[in-house]
């Protein structure tokens, strides 16, 4: 089929920037991404660049070189859907939190409504492209909704998950490792690496089945995420042999089987798919009786959450075990540098283990606003929105931000936090003045020169 119109279905972090890139690359193809939250695509479409729903580097330029030309975000689900020929899924997909699987499984509410719009409006035959990540074996959900139509449509249905990485989304896009296209139909499959073949090299563009496609972005994740868990373990262990963890990292890493990715020790790892992808493979696992499968992975999850936990420990312990009324500077809400994407950020959990030891937070990220930083700690339900807010003050400064702290913890790994002038904050915070470098960025002998009482992570 030839591809002359695109709908994205969800205007967030994948569908945003994906579309973004096909559209760029794609200049005779129009693409539209439609959503059903107004403020958003409202935003989208703003003049002002910076007002952005998503902070990526790289973004906005593409945005404004493509908006209006090929390139459209609109509330217009229905018409987006009957014009185009080929329909992304790129809702969110997030844990369940309520019924049978709450609290592992992945919830397709917000899927199975896309395909139930599709079914509905549809006069045309489509392809329909699952951009969301999704559990094994959701095609066959899909289809069969779209299946029982009773209408004349044709639909293929083609699983096309998304690598990008959020901080370097457009990079990723650019120039992908793989692009993987799991499906049944030959002509589907091929529609679709044309899109993708205006940029990306036909050897990089894989072609499996669909069960194979579902279940590697699964495996890819829960793999990237498994390193991270691993050498963190190894941090503890560092912290009590004094090895260097980061030693320890780069010595495996020169090992061409291991390599050198995805070796930083840290605070734990957050973000919006780690966690909820490793839940739902845990699940998925377990639905199949395949227990010492499923404990396999679960263990990569219980060690981020320790991690979590003893970074807030070994702060409270450091400062004579008690943080009550003390202030703590935070530096990052943000799950990693370069996004404002807040989702199962540590620093949220952190927080949390500090405030119910009655501290007083303040906290700085360069792109996260109070407003998000509020909604996060609320969403976790432990003390009331007015504790919250009491508790917990966001700065537009880090100078401000700091003074008369008793300790800083720094939280995402933001390039501009190196070049402080941490002898200016040393001065203004309270003494001892500690530092726990939950991301292992500064230099310890220049903090503990300054004054500083430094901990970092596996050192
Ligand atoms: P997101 O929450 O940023 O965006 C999803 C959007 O879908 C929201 O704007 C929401 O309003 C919209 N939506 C939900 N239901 C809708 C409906 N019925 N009709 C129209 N719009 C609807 O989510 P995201 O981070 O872009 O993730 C989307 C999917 O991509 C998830 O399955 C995720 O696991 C996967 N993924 C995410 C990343 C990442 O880095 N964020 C990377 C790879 C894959
Ligand atoms: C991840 C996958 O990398 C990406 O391929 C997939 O499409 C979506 O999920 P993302 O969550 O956006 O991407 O960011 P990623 O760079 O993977 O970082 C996830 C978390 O792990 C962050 O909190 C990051 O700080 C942490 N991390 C990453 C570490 O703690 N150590 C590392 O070595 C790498």
């Amino acid at each position: 089929m030839k591809i002359t119109k695109i709908c994205c279905i969800g205007a967030g972090y994948v569908g945003g920037p994906t579309m973004a890139v096909i559209a760029k690359k794609n200049p005779n193809i129009k693409v539209t991404i439609v959503d059903i939250n107004e403020e958003r695509i409202v935003a989208w479409n703003d003049e002002d660049l910076s007002k952005l729903p998503i902070y990526e580097p790289g973004l906005a330029e593409i945005v404004a070189e493509t908006r209006g030309k090929n390139l459209f975000f609109s509330t217009e689900i229905d018409e987006t859907i009957k014009e185009s020929e080929m329909i992304f899924i790129s809702v969110n997909t997030p844990t369940k939190t309520y019924g049978k699987g709450k609290g592992m499984a992945a919830d397709l509410k917000y899927v199975e409504l896309c395909a139930r719009n599709i079914a509905e409006v549809s006069t045309t035959d489509k392809i329909v492209v699952e951009k969301s990540t999704l559990p094994v074996r959701t095609a066959q959900a899909i289809k069969s909704i779209l299946h029982n139509t009773g209408k004349d449509v044709k639909f293929e249905i083609l699983s096309n998950p998304e690598f990008l990485a959020e901080g370097t989304a457009i990079q990723d896009l650019l120039n992908p490792d793989r692009v993987l296209i799991g499906g049944e139909s030959e002509d589907a499959i091929e529609s679709l690496a044309s899109v993708y073949g205006s940029w990306v090299p036909q050897e990089r563009i894989l072609r499996t089945n669909v069960w194979s496609s579902e279940l590697s972005k699964l495996t890819a994740n829960a793999f990237l995420a498994q390193r991270i868990s691993s050498i963190n373990a190894i941090s503890e262990l560092c912290e009590h042999t004094e090895a260097n963890v980061n030693e320890v990292a780069k010595a495996i890493g020169m090992d061409s089987r291991i390599g050198p990715k995805f070796l930083n020790a840290s605070i734990g790892f957050g973000g919006s798919c780690f966690q909820k992808d490793i839940l739902n493979l845990v699940y998925i696992a377990r639905s199949y009786n395949l227990n010492a499968v499923a404990d396999y992975w679960e263990q990569v999850i219980i060690l981020n959450d320790h991690q979590k936990r003893r970074f807030s420990d070994n702060l409270i312990s450091t400062l004579y075990n008690t943080v009550s009324g003390k202030k703590i500077a935070m530096l990052g809400w943000a799950f990693k540098k370069d996004t404002n994407d807040t989702r199962e950020s540590a620093a949220i959990y952190v927080a949390d283990h500090l405030l119910n030891e009655q501290a007083n937070i303040a906290v700085y990220d360069p792109k996260v606003n109070n407003k998000k930083v509020q909604a996060d700690l609320n969403y976790l339900n432990t003390r009331s929105e007015e504790e919250n807010n009491d508790l917990v003050k966001s700065y537009s400064d880090p100078y401000e931000t700091s003074k008369d702290a008793h300790a800083i913890a720094i939280m995402t790994e933001w390039d501009e936090f190196k070049t402080y002038d941490w002898e200016k904050i040393y001065n203004q915070m309270k003494k001892p003045a500690f530092i726990f470098d939950g991301r292992n960025i500064l230099d310890k002998t220049e903090m503990e020169n300054i004054g500083f009482e430094y901990s970092s992570i596996g050192k």
